[in-house]
């Protein structure tokens, strides 16, 4: 069974869509990349896949079911780094992990696995940089053992040693068994981490296909003037 299975999805905001047709799947273990331009309705697709918007056509199934709400979401096992990130920025970093961790381990885990953060764990999370944030998000959706894991804007803000450290944590958590769905701005590092990727214009999808396949394609037509896929 697919963790994520997408049929025919309209999606969008205020009964006006902007998503059209999309079909999508991401099997337990399967790292999926959704790219495209700026406006090409991939936080939509997110939004609509966690519950937080209602779909306008189609249907979404998390491991065989409908998921209707941000709540319900969180009980199946699916967590979601949204693009504003969702941390309480009145909590300390370490309140904000642990309202999520399932164990004490698993929080004193990902301190180890991102020290920088583990350094920070009695600071106010307000007080953040602009790359701890969404580093501490990508932990605490982490530390929820979630099994169909989205992330939206996976590397924005984060410095290129720190998306290093996340390519491998990305990687050893679908080896766990989980499904990841991803967006991704750096199409390169997108198609070089992904099994699979959808590319997604004008609220269609455009293309998919294998990362290493869509690497030659989207260097030639989509994002030519990428300079992490030409330079
Ligand atoms: N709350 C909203 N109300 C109305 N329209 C919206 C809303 N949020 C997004 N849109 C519109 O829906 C379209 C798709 O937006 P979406 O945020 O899904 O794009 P995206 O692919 O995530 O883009 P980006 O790469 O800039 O994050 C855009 O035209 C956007 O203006
Ligand atoms: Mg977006």
């Amino acid at each position: 069974m697919p963790a994520l299975e997408i049929r025919g999805l309209t999606a969008g905001h205020q009964s006006v869509p902007v998503v059209r047709d999309l079909d999508l799947t991401v099997s337990p273990g399967e790292i999926v990349a959704l790219l495209g331009p700026n406006g090409a309705g991939k936080t939509t697709t997110l939004d609509t896949v966690c519950g937080a918007l209602p779909a306008l056509g189609g249907a979404v199934q998390v491991f065989g079911r409908p998921v209707k709400s941000l709540r319900e979401a969180a009980r199946r096992r699916l967590a979601y780094v949204p693009e504003n990130r969702g941390l309480f920025r009145s909590l300390t970093v370490d309140e904000n992990l642990r309202l999520r961790s399932r164990t004490r381990a698993a929080a004193g885990e990902l301190y180890e696995r991102f020290p920088t953060i583990g350094r920070l764990r009695n600071r106010q999370t307000a007080l953040l940089s602009g790359g701890e944030q969404p580093l501490l998000a990508l932990m605490c959706a982490l530390s929820l053992n979630a099994e169909l894991l989205l992330v939206d804007e996976m590397t924005m803000g984060l410095s290129p040693a720190v998306v290093l450290d996340l390519a491998e944590v990305i990687k050893q958590v679908a080896a766990d068994g989980v499904a990841v769905l991803f967006v991704e701005q750096h199409v390169h590092l997108a198609l070089e981490l992904c099994d699979r990727a959808y590319v997604l214009n004008h609220g269609s999808c455009v293309l998919e296909g294998a990362g290493d396949e869509l690497l030659g394609e989207l260097s030639a037509t989509y994002f030519a003037h990428d300079p992490s896929v030409n330079g």
